[in-house]
């Protein structure tokens, strides 16, 4: 029973990063939580308090909920859908290879949970999906008594926890307007705008904003580059573009290309989604096609400046798609050490939070030093804090080279360059010390 008429009972079903999100953040609204995980070994991790992947905050959020008696999880789908209101449905929808999204898994629990879920309950679906799905899943469902709805999730690795407190909208998709209203009232302690609609436009309004996002980086990113390659100066352009109030401050971080659990899934999907409908993809298509070039180019950056050299040895700081996560996926710095592999190039990567290889071929070690040291030059990939104040003098003794190349934009390039190194940062292309 609920302890108060606010609190919810609610099955959140995945507890992967969305999904553990969601469910220590509901529970942490008031709300009764299970969260139902299939992998044994992250549940018994979970029931713990043990959050086994890193997010700031998320652990913190899991042990609070458990203790407060809000939050706990179960391998049993049936069981803890009998006794839930509300289904939050949180599991992955990777790509195919074409291009569109997996929905086995969401089909699965759909099929699975069908006779278990109580008269008047909603599924809701979180997980990243093409239009039609929720359609698509009530039919799975076949349950004239349950309503499904969408209610899409942009939370971002790295805050999470943050923006589920503090979102900058929450979109509702549904075909009543009482099953609108409940999955509102969910949400009814959080500050922000509610746009409630039907579910087709729910699932396309995060397609739009991951595709839309993935372009405009992308178009940074084509500045950048110009700037790189006529002296321009990328900060204070993009700066010059962002203060015009039609396009915004931020987001316009020229950097390595972008990566991530995402960006690349989504717009593949929307892609895919877009051939289907018959509807105009150039655009999107020649996002994803720049993304990769722009992967090239970094590689370029690195390898042209040993032209004639042989056994090249580069320490690659930061492996992670960005900083503040330890998620791989599509991390632009695999890519371009892929292609700095093939080319014959040695690395050596360090990142805090990767301590096995990804990727055939890339030496993990557990330190800058040691990732620095007989490298002939150091490449930042990644925008963690601590690789912004290298000891310029330290890098100097450990390194056999004079090159920095610094896709991030992070370090001071003035300290290296009087430093005696040459500097190449995204946006602003090569330093190099006075002869
Ligand atoms: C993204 C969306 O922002 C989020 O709303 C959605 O739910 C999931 O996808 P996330 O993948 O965590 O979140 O990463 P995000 O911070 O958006 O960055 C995506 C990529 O763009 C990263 O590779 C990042 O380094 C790059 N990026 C981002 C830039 O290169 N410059 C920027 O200014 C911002």
């Amino acid at each position: 029973m609920a302890a108060n008429e606010d609190q919810a009972h609610i099955a959140v079903i995945g507890c992967g990063y969305v999904g553990l999100t969601t469910a220590a953040s509901l529970a942490n609204l008031g709300h009764s939580v299970i969260g139902v995980e299939s992998s044994l070994e992250r549940l018994e991790s979970l029931q713990e308090g043990k959050v086994p992947f890193f997010e700031p905050e998320l652990e913190e959020l899991v042990n609070l909920g458990i203790e407060e008696n809000h939050l706990a999880f179960t391998f049993d789908l049936k069981s803890a859908v009998s006794q839930a209101q509300f289904v939050f449905v949180c599991v992955p929808t990777p790509s195919q290879d074409d291009g569109s999204a997996d929905l086995s898994v969401v089909r699965s629990v759909s099929e699975e949970m069908s006779d278990s879920l109580i008269s008047g309950s909603i599924v809701i679906l979180k997980s990243t999906v093409p239009i039609g799905t929720s359609v698509q899943v009530e039919e799975w469902i076949d349950r004239s008594d349950v309503e499904v709805a969408s209610n899409p999730e942009f939370l971002q690795a790295g805050r999470a926890v943050a923006a589920f407190k503090n979102p900058d909208r929450i979109i509702i998709g549904a075909n009543t307007l009482a099953t609108r209203e409940k999955v509102a009232e969910l949400y009814s302690k959080v500050s922000a705008p509610v746009v409630c609609t039907d579910s087709r436009s729910a699932e396309l309004i995060k397609y739009a904003s991951n595709a839309y996002l993935a372009s405009r980086i992308t178009f940074v990113n084509n500045i950048a580059e110009l700037c790189e390659k006529t002296g321009g100066e990328a900060s204070t352009v993009l700066r010059g573009l962002g203060l015009d109030k039609r396009i915004g401050e931020a987001f316009l971080q020229p950097g390595p290309g972008w990566g991530g659990s995402c960006f690349p899934k989504d717009t593949r999907a929307l892609i895919s989604v877009a051939a289907e409908a018959g509807s105009d993809a150039t655009l999107l298509n020649a996002v994803l096609e720049s993304n990769e070039t722009r992967f090239a180019q970094i590689a370029a950056v690195i390898s042209e400046s040993f032209i004639g050299h042989e056994e090249i040895q580069v320490a690659m700081l930061g492996l992670t798609f960005k900083a503040g996560t330890d998620d791989l996926r599509e991390s632009p710095s695999l890519k371009v050490a892929s292609l700095l592999l093939n080319s014959g190039v040695k690395i050596v990567g360090y990142d805090p939070h990767v301590t096995t290889t990804p990727l055939n071929g890339l030496e993990i070690v557990q330190s800058v030093e040691e990732a620095v040291k007989d490298s002939d030059a150091l490449v930042v990939m990644t925008e963690w804090e601590r690789f912004v104040d290298l000891d310029s003098e330290e890098l100097i003794k450990l390194m056999a080279g004079k090159i920095i190349v610094d896709t991030r934009n992070i370090l001071n390039s003035k300290t290296y360059v009087d430093a005696g190194f040459s500097v190449w940062q995204a946006g602003q292309g090569w330093k190099k010390p006075l002869k």
